[in-house]
């Protein structure tokens, strides 16, 4: 029998990735005061995530998570969250066209501040500062007032994230998301490029097929998923403090959810099964994430499945792979294997972002596209092989055109990394490199699904 779980049950387990506050008071009255703040997520809404997510599972929908990699208080604008949900919407109708599935849209949005770093300290030029871990903890300046963390800055992120969540309800239920303005959410600086001009022609398509069914009778009105998308938030549950004050009782169930977002993940570096972060996840009712890397071991992932998701609920753990090109047609089968033999219930992601980081000759942090597409081929590759249902996309995109990530139809060199290298944390892929993702995503559902039915077909003979 699993111990009692409370909101703050993970201050009895070891916390990794934690920021030690200078001031303990400080910290507490903050605590207090975002526990009096509503809340930003309604837990009917993760659930009807949950319930998403569970269609995942079963192979009848696709997973498309994805945004920032680290907000931050500089970049907050209202263009910089239309950009990025023009991107993810257009990525959407990729994939739905392609696949002929519904996809379920969860952004790194509203709430992702918080980083885990790999190394506690930083140093330049032989001066050492504690290391930047994102806007939610401490200020990315090098200079040592910056660095202290501060708890104040938890309010300012609650409030950010509430006005980001605002403004994505309304454009996701408002008329913004409307399939008839398909062609209005390219970005000038993706419409003069090759997934551009391929995008052009499926919108074109899309406003035929819509013309053809208005036809028919079947108009925004009569069925509204034409004129709205369902859009969820999400972010790594990093922060405990932070994640605790926002969780609450739903008054309509008596369940615990965190309601910061619909759903939380936990990250590679704090997935330790007696940690404080699993320790959290395992209490609240929201759906929730786990990064599986190239450490992850298949019996030890299994008790973390079985602490996380003990009913074996379906739509309530998304397994996230985050190998590197190099390791995931090693690293990732003896996980899917035996997560499947085993019975388990969850949705494989793939996040083709996270293992394929390098620093470049100029000296930027960078992920080379080729890379990324080809661990997201490697894992479709895998799930065909192990039979198991490759369920969706887990990756770091803005709207903005950035040059972050070298390569792409673009062919961004490592000497133009400077140009535009805006991100807080790691590299992103730009509007474009995002659509050019989508596009192989696309092949390669097309190709899952073909298998299906072929697989049906010859089950009907049977
Ligand atoms: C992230 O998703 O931003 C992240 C830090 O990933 P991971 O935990 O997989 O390294
Ligand atoms: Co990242």
């Amino acid at each position: 029998m699993p111990a009692k779980w409370t909101p703050d049950s993970w201050r009895a387990r070891p916390a990794r990735q934690m920021p030690a506050y200078p001031d303990a008071r400080v910290l507490g009255s903050v605590e207090k005061k975002l526990g009096a703040f509503p809340p930003l997520v309604f837990a009917g809404e993760a659930r009807e995530l949950k319930a998403q997510l569970a269609r995942v599972a079963e192979g009848k929908a696709v997973l498309l998570q994805g945004g920032d990699c680290a907000e931050s208080f500089a970049e907050f604008s209202a263009n910089n969250i239309r950009d990025t949900f023009k991107v993810i919407l257009q990525m959407t109708v990729v994939l739905m066209y392609a696949g002929g599935l519904p996809v379920v849209k969860v952004g790194r949005m509203a709430g992702q501040f918080a980083k885990p770093r790999s190394a506690d300290d930083e140093t330049i030029n032989g001066v050492t500062l504690p290391s930047y871990r994102g806007d939610i903890i401490n200020g990315i300046d090098f200079e040592p007032a910056a660095r202290v963390p501060d708890p104040e800055r938890m309010v300012q992120v609650y409030s950010q994230s509430a006005a980001t969540l605002n403004l994505l309800r309304a454009f996701s239920r408002g008329g913004y998301a409307d399939l008839h303005r398909v062609h209005g959410w390219t970005l000038g600086f993706v419409d003069r490029s090759p997934a551009g001009e391929k995008f052009r022609e499926l919108a074109d398509r899309i406003s035929d097929s819509l013309q053809f069914m208005s036809a028919c009778g079947i108009t925004p009105d009569a069925v509204p998923q034409i004129h709205e998308a369902s859009f969820f938030t999400s972010h790594e549950a990093l922060l405990l403090p932070y994640e605790e004050a926002l969780t609450r009782v739903d008054s309509t169930t008596g369940d615990w959810y965190d309601c910061s977002a619909h759903m939380v993940w936990i990250g590679d570096r704090t997935r330790q099964l007696d940690g404080a972060h699993v320790e959290f996840c395992r209490g609240i009712k929201n759906p929730i994430g786990l990064k599986c890397g190239p450490t992850s071991d298949p019996e030890e992932l299994i008790r973390l499945i079985d602490a996380l998701n003990p009913e074996n609920e379906p739509g309530r753990l998304t397994l996230i792979a985050r190998m590197g090109d190099d390791k995931v047609a090693a690293k990732l089968p003896p996980l899917a294997r035996k997560v499947a033999r085993e019975g388990r219930k969850v949705v494989w992601s793939c996040d083709p972002m996270h293992g394929n980081t390098i620093k470049s000759a100029s000296g930027y942090k960078t992920r080379p596209f080729d890379r990324i597409l080809a661990e997201m081929r490697g894992f479709f590759d895998v799930c065909r092989a192990e039979g198991v249902y490759a369920g969706g996309v887990h990756f770091e995109m803005t709207g903005q055109n950035v040059t972050e990530c070298t390569g792409g139809a673009e062919a961004i060199q490592d000497a133009a990394l400077g140009d535009r290298y805006h991100t807080h944390c790691d590299p992103r892929l730009n509007g474009t490199q995002a659509l050019e993702l989508a596009f192989l995503i696309a092949e390669k559902l097309r190709a899952q699904r073909s298998d299906e039915m072929r697989l049906r077909a010859v089950g009907d003979d049977d």
